[in-house]
């Protein structure tokens, strides 16, 4: 009887029992296990996470980009790349500029993340309407006729000076606004000769300049103030 007793073994173990090998390394390998999947876990949420930073940075980052672009006097936009955003310099990006006509162009800006995702933005710029204008002003020779102090290339003097033509368009004839009588003064300046001039000026009807070069040489001229 003794003896049978003496080769009972105590199930869950004595303060006088050890870890067997087999016990350690099952605890081994239950550790291990943990930290597998500790680490798929972060593999999975946590560097997306990073990644989803990074674009929203590089999100951000070609907003502004694209704001200062479209703020940049249009005859300055010019194709650059570079490093940003300072004191790091993480980000890349990309400007390049394509004509899609006389007048318009079509920005494209990249930005490339310190992981080298990369993010496109395009948008068009048109110069502003008085530049137009100014341009059509030009092209339809009317400097050959009227002086503009601050423009070097408008010095004619066959007809008035234009330096306040905005101001003085309005006061011309009773009761017709300034566009107006800009508008009637190149389709048909006869209609109102100015004092001390000939009619001289030949007029520009459709046939000649279509209605929006008008808008663009009248708005020019509204900005002569
Ligand atoms: C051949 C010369 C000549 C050319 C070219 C010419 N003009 Fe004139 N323009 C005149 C003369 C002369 C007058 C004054 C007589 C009159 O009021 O019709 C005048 C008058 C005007 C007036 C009214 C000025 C005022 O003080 O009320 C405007 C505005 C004007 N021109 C705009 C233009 C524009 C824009 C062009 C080009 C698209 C142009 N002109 C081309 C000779 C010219």
């Amino acid at each position: 009887m003794g003896a049978v007793s003496d080769d009972r073994r105590p199930i869950l173990g004595g303060p006088s029992r050890g870890l067997t090998l087999l016990e350690v390394v099952f605890a081994v390998v239950l550790v291990l296990l943990a930290a597998v999947f500790v680490m798929t876990l972060m593999a999975e949420g946590g560097r997306p996470l990073v990644k989803a930073q990074m674009t929203t940075t590089a999100s951000m980052l070609a907003q502004s980009k694209m704001d200062v672009l479209m703020g940049t006097p249009f005859d300055s936009l010019v194709a650059e790349s570079g490093k940003f955003p300072a004191p790091n310099d993480r980000y890349k990006f990309e400007v390049s500029l394509s004509a899609l006509d006389s007048t318009v162009k079509r920005v494209r800006l990249t930005v490339v993340t310190p992981q080298g995702a990369r993010l496109e933005m395009t948008a068009l710029r048109a110069p502003p309407t008085e530049d137009v204008g100014q341009k059509k002003f030009q092209e339809y020779g009317c400097q050959a006729c009227h002086a503009i102090s601050k423009y070097t290339w408008a010095t004619g003097t066959e007809g008035p000076n234009l330096d306040r033509m905005a101001e003085i368009a309005g006061t011309r004839v009773p009761g017709m606004s300034a566009e107006t009588y800009l508008r009637e003064s190149v389709r048909d300046p006869a209609a109102y000769v100015v004092d001390g001039y000939g009619p001289n000026m030949g007029g520009y009807p459709l046939t000649m300049m279509p209605e929006d070069d008008l808008d663009a040489v009248v708005t020019f001229m509204m900005t002569l103030k």
